[in-house]
């Protein structure tokens, strides 16, 4: 595959953004319709931009005709709460496919972890066309919060934590980490995600903001780094018998989309 990739993400998948000035924009994001989403109530969505401007977070692809992440519609009754979200989401000037904001309850390291995934942003997207990636710009003040980057699942030391102070801008390549948010709350996260195509747009948008990979990870005690990865292993296996009951196979290490089954989900 021959896709267009930002230069910007070759070596560490990710850039860290200046910070925005969060604190002088009103907040939209209290004002939008949000919608559940799977099974869980944990994680509400409220979709800035869907397959065809409807109300919901589905991945384009299963629509009729299936897409890929790309031409999101804007749903008129949320970009009119948040004109201000909706200009953010369109600076880089780049196609947009799915764009919504995120609310997400507290949660700890340990479930972060369990919910590690990628995201499947680039089914049945075009080869030679852009490859696609998203944005996170934190919007609720969330210092202690981070978003996890694990290049390998299993591997800790391969783990990058960015912390989500409001303004936190970062743009991420979702199909290649595993990744969560671990929201330390008390009160809910609020961020806004969109999928970007890559090209010279999002190249341009990108060094007007000095992206760059953070210098170094929060600190975190090595004894709850290896009680997550214990807790990780446990639960998987646990899910895995369950779902071997039912006659299913385990999702293992197959890619699922950030949508499908995560409370952490980003
Ligand atoms: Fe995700």
């Amino acid at each position: 595959m021959t896709y267009i990739r930002s230069a910007a993400f070759a070596q560490t998948g990710y850039v860290v953004l200046d910070t925005y000035e969060q604190a002088r924009d009103p907040k939209e994001w209290l004002e939008l319709e949000y919608v559940d989403w799977k099974s869980s109530g944990d994680t509400r969505f409220a979709p800035l931009a869907s397959a065809f401007g409807e109300m919901e977070c589905n991945g384009f692809w299963n629509h009729t005709p299936p897409r890929t992440d790309k031409d999101g519609v804007w749903v008129q009754e949320n970009v009119e709460k948040a004109p201000i979200l909706k200009a953010r989401a369109e600076e880089p000037g780049t196609n947009i496919g799915r764009c919504r904001v995120i609310e997400l309850q507290p949660n700890d390291y340990a479930s972060a972890i369990y919910n590690l995934h990628q995201d499947d942003n680039n089914r049945l997207n075009p080869d030679g066309t852009g490859w696609i990636v998203r944005s996170f710009f934190n919007l609720s003040d969330d210092k202690d919060s981070v978003l996890i980057l694990r290049e390998d699942r299993f591997d800790p030391t391969t783990e990058v934590r960015i912390p989500l102070p409001a303004g936190s801008q970062l743009i991420v390549d979702t199909q290649r980490f595993w990744h969560a948010v671990w929201h330390v709350g008390p009160e809910p996260r609020y961020c806004l995600i969109t999928s970007y195509t890559s090209g010279p747009e999002l190249d341009a948008y990108i060094e007007k903001y000095h992206g760059k990979p953070q210098d170094a990870n929060p600190p975190l005690p090595q004894q709850v780094i290896d009680d997550a990865q214990t807790s990780m292993q446990r639960r998987l296996a646990e899910r895995a018998a369950t779902l071997a009951s039912q006659g299913k196979r385990a999702a293992g290490a197959v890619a699922f989309d950030d949508d499908s089954e995560s409370d952490s989900d980003d």
